[in-house]
């Protein structure tokens, strides 16, 4: 009668538990692979965006109190081979020294990839009172002829690639184009700086 020694029991398959967790772990794998290269091959590069002009009328700075309409041309360019988006709100603040001068918002639109839109931001301020410190500022800085201002855009966004769409995320635009007071028009155009 042979004897059977008994057979070391850790090799068979006897342990399905174990495959199971390597398939899984397999397929998280996988599924992490197909995340990093749809993320690689698509790319989102950041939105660009410019001040090209601007100018200023009805303007009126009297007791620290402004008025005046601000006109900006805004540029956005989305340099993103496959990636569009949708601005679904845009609001736009007009500041000098973190005093927010007026309030603006734009229209909502969808930009296709590679695409350049451009947009007007009118700001009408109606007798906004700066603090005293501010408004001391502003007059010392507007008698050199130049005065900084900011833009702030805060837009609801979402992004399309493919069929796919994103959540909504909040996308930050800021801008600070110098104005020369003189000839009430910025002097340059100005590069802003984005934020997603
Ligand atoms: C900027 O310039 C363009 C073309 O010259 C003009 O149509 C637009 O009204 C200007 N925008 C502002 C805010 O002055
Ligand atoms: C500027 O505003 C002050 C105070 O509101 C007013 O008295 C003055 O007439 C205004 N000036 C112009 C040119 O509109
Ligand atoms: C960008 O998209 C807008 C709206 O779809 C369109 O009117 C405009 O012509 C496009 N601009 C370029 C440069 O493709």
């Amino acid at each position: 009668m042979p004897t059977s020694t008994p057979r070391p029991s850790q090799r068979p398959a006897s342990n399905p538990i174990r495959l199971i967790g390597i398939i899984l772990l397999a397929i998280v794998v996988l599924l992490g692979l197909a995340v990093l290269i749809t993320w690689l091959v698509v790319k989102p590069k950041r939105l660009v965006y410019t001040i090209e002009n601007s100018s200023v009328k009805d303007y009126n700075f009297t007791n620290d109190h402004l008025s005046g309409t601000f006109d900006f041309t805004v540029r956005s360019y989305n340099p993103n081979k496959r990636v569009s988006f949708y601005y679904d709100s845009i609001e736009a603040t007009v500041n000098y020294n973190d005093q927010t001068l007026a309030f603006s918002t734009v229209e909502p639109f969808y930009q296709r990839h590679r695409n350049v839109t451009r947009f007007n931001v009118e700001f009408v301020a109606k007798n906004t009172a700066l603090p005293s410190f501010v408004a001391k500022d502003f007059l010392l800085e507007k008698a050199t002829g130049k005065v900084q201002l900011d833009i702030w855009l805060k837009a609801r966004i979402r992004y399309k690639v493919g069929a796919w769409k994103s959540r909504h995320r909040t996308l930050r635009v800021s801008c600070s184009p110098v104005f020369e007071f003189n000839r009430f028009k910025n002097l340059k155009r100005t590069y802003c700086s984005t934020e997603l």
